[in-house]
């Protein structure tokens, strides 16, 4: 007997591209994300190539990294970018960030490092600019010195700095989170401020794209955006920030494991009415996008020290699968979404511990998610599904306030991609399997292959000494037609490939 019942809807039409930006992440000098985690220098006993951790490196390119946001976060509103070039020996040590700017930062990882990073890992670079701290001068110039074209001095200097060819850095942030530590502003102070920076930057260079710093509120959106509407060709994407958390990483009770994934299935809300406000001044023109550029379980260990590190569970990994089922259904109006953070803070696809290195279950779950990007998103519709009532939540940080809710406990994606159907389900339930009927509607299949990722309990972890604790079991499927089940164990996703 069946715990669910999944139709896939092939024979209506699709909800759109998955775009890969959409499985995108972030890396900010903050903690031992850059330093130690992707960046080490050449002269580290840790091996690299060109400064750049080989081990981190590998791991990357293996899954795939779309997108990578840098330099920051609230990091980047204090950045200089020329700090950050010419010989790393005359580099400036500024002020660099922690809890506070408190740390020093040498500037070892700076835009030419930055971009052979994109390059090796095959990721889509988005730089963010600094608004909080630097000017409008600043970032035309940072834009110039990356994509210029004409023989102008900046171009020289990155040519004498060992990049000849432009850089061609398409995605470009204006400012970070200015509602708070990028400045303080109000609503319509910082959207004045984004029309003086996009109107110069996009005198230099027309193709790139800007993001607007926008907010998980919707009166500050309602404000920015309204400040925009006569200036609308400047606005491309607008972001979103969205962290949730429930308890303590490892330390979480029945409740809580659940309350964290309901924080995730509400990233939804925050796109859900920013794409109202995206619409309603629109008004029939051009419709910006939302980039959710942060994301991710902030959990209270994180902020300890403020080394911003936590371990990372088997249910991060499920919530990160409702989430990322959140972005393709929404792939029509989400241009791009950010993890936060790639190597060693907060979220973490990867941690490292001297040389040693390990993936964490949420490296598995990207892994298992990849089929996705570039597909087709279609329609699906769940029934018959087990839920569970959760009370309301009032958390101080990440700042919570959920009403008593039902929780679905069954999440799911479901794409079409070279005659291909890709399935990827979670079961959410923490200590009970799950059998999903699965009704195909306009395909047929023979078969298929699984891959799912579960561990002994929702508190799972990967470590330097059990670095394959979680990890993905592969499995066949013999059965077609027009209809199978699909097993899963308690907590876990799994992705089925259909054909
Ligand atoms: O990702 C950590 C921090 O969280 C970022 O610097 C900031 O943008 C957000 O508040």
């Amino acid at each position: 007997m069946p715990d669910a019942t999944l139709t896939i809807l092939a024979d209506e039409p699709a909800l759109g591209t998955i775009s890969p930006l959409l499985h995108g992440h972030f890396a900010e000098h903050l903690g031992r994300c850059v330093n130690d985690g992707l960046w080490v220098g050449p002269d580290s006993p840790i091996p690299n190539t060109d400064g750049l951790r080989s081990d981190v490196l590998q791991a990357l390119r293996d899954l795939g990294i779309p997108q990578l946001r840098w330099p920051g976060g609230c990091y980047a509103d204090t950045y200089h970018w020329r700090d950050g070039i010419g010989p790393r020996d005359g580099r400036p040590r500024s002020l660099g960030e922690s809890c506070g700017l408190n740390v020093v930062e040498d500037n070892g990882m700076g835009t030419h490092e930055f971009i052979a990073l994109c390059r090796a890992i095959g990721a889509e670079p988005y730089l963010a600019g600094n608004v909080g701290s630097g000017s409008p001068q600043e970032m035309m110039d940072w834009v110039h010195y990356c994509n210029g074209t004409l023989d102008t001095t900046l171009v020289r200097e990155r040519a004498a700095n060992g990049h000849p060819d432009p850089m061609n850095v398409r995605y470009w942030g204006v400012g970070n989170e200015n509602w708070g530590c990028g400045g303080n502003y109000d609503p319509a102070d910082y959207a004045k401020e984004f029309r003086r920076f996009s109107t110069f930057i996009k005198m230099v260079d027309s193709s790139v794209e800007l993001v607007a710093c926008g907010n998980n509120t919707r009166e500050w959106n309602l404000r920015v955006v309204e400040t925009l509407r006569s200036h609308w060709g400047l606005l491309d994407h607008l972001s979103v920030h969205q962290y949730y958390g429930a308890g303590h990483a490892t330390g979480f009770n029945e409740e809580e494991y659940y309350q964290l994934l309901r924080g995730a299935d509400l990233v939804e809300e925050g796109i859900r009415y920013t794409d109202e406000i995206l619409r309603f001044f629109a008004a029939g023109r051009r419709r910006p996008s939302i980039a959710v550029d942060e994301w991710g379980a902030w959990h209270p260990e994180a902020a300890k020290g403020c080394d911003y590190e936590a371990p990372n569970t088997l249910r991060d990994a499920i919530a990160a699968a409702g989430v990322l089922d959140v972005f393709h259904r929404w792939c029509g109006v989400v241009s791009m979404a950010n993890l936060a953070q790639i190597v060693n803070v907060l979220q973490c696809l990867i941690q490292t511990e001297g040389d040693r290195m390990w993936l964490t279950p949420t490296y598995h779950l990207f892994r298992l998610y990849a089929p996705h990007r570039g597909a087709e998103a279609l329609r699906l519709d769940i029934t018959e599904a087990p839920t569970r009532d959760l009370p309301a939540q009032n958390r101080a940080w990440p700042e919570t306030t959920f009403k008593p809710g039902v929780l679905p406990l069954v999440s799911a994606s479901v794409s079409r991609k070279d005659g291909t159907t890709i399935l990827s389900l979670s079961n959410r339930r923490r200590t009970e399997p799950l059998a999903v009927r699965v009704v195909l509607r306009g395909i047929r299949i023979d078969g298929g292959t699984t891959q799912t990722l579960t561990g002994d309990a929702p508190n799972a972890v990967n470590s330097a000494e059990q670095p394959g604790h979680v990890r993905i079991t592969e499995g066949h499927l013999d059965t077609g037609g027009g209809e199978i089940t699909l097993t899963l164990p308690p907590c876990s996703v799994q992705t089925a490939i259909l054909a």
